[in-house]
């Protein structure tokens, strides 16, 4: 019905940052809230949709018991439980800030202070988004983008490499968006070129607009 748009759709969302291990205490994290995550698996369980929402380390709650939640700390972690359930669903949506490297060692013991300077190895993770991209049969596939600079080109191109039907750019220039805001000013790019511009909005009205866009692709 159209009050329950996404009724038996299943819509699996990344949320959060990713904390990668450089010992038993210390790790490499972001600023990421999961707020942008956590309101997209309320509003699509709202529209009736069965929600699996993958977690990195957050404050929130999951907004719905009927949600799936998934809590993993690294971005090795997230690839397993994202790649594991990533062909049942009709939808994904990626909007978690995964961390592009990790230590290739995590010491098992605290380490100890010692030279003046430390160096640290790290190796690229497995860019998750991408790997559903080029695994995707029929399902929708959105994307995130922040950046700090030529953000519609680098948005364009992710877009292209990670074969998304649409990305969300919030740009870190913009008042009142971004990571551990209320509120988010985005932008759509579609494939055709489209680029849709939204007003600033509570993350909850943000998530709306991108779930009808999602429902319009669904429809399609
Ligand atoms: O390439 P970049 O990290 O800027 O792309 C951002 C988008 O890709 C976001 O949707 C993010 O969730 C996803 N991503 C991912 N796995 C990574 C890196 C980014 O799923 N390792």
């Amino acid at each position: 019905s159209s009050n329950l748009p996404l009724r038996k759709k299943k819509v699996l969302i990344t949320a959060g940052p990713t904390y990668e291990a450089i010992d038993p205490v210390r790790f490499i994290g972001n600023h990421s809230s999961g707020k942008m995550g956590y309101e997209l698996a309320a509003a699509a369980h709202a529209a009736g949709a069965e929600v699996i929402l993958i977690s990195g380390p957050t404050h929130l709650q999951n907004p719905n018991e009927d949600i799936k939640l998934i809590r993993v700390q690294s971005a090795m972690e997230m690839f397993e439980a994202t790649t594991k359930y990533f062909s049942e669903v009709d939808v994904a949506i990626a909007s978690a800030a995964v961390s592009d490297y990790r230590p290739r060692i995590s010491a098992t013991q605290k380490i100890k202070k010692s030279s003046e300077i430390m160096e640290l190895e790290l190796v690229k993770n497995p860019d998750i988004l991408a790997t559903l991209g080029s695994a995707r049969k029929n399902q929708v596939l959105v994307g995130f983008a922040l950046e700090t600079e030529n953000e519609e080109e680098n948005a364009a191109g992710k877009l292209e490499r990670k074969n998304l039907d649409f990305i969300v750019l919030n740009s870190l220039n913009d008042q009142g968006a971004g990571f551990k805001s209320e509120t988010n000013k985005i932008k759509i790019l579609f494939r055709n070129g489209t680029l849709k511009a939204f007003d600033l909005k509570s993350k909850k009205e943000v998530a709306q607009d991108i779930l009808t866009e999602i429902i319009g692709l669904l429809n399609a």
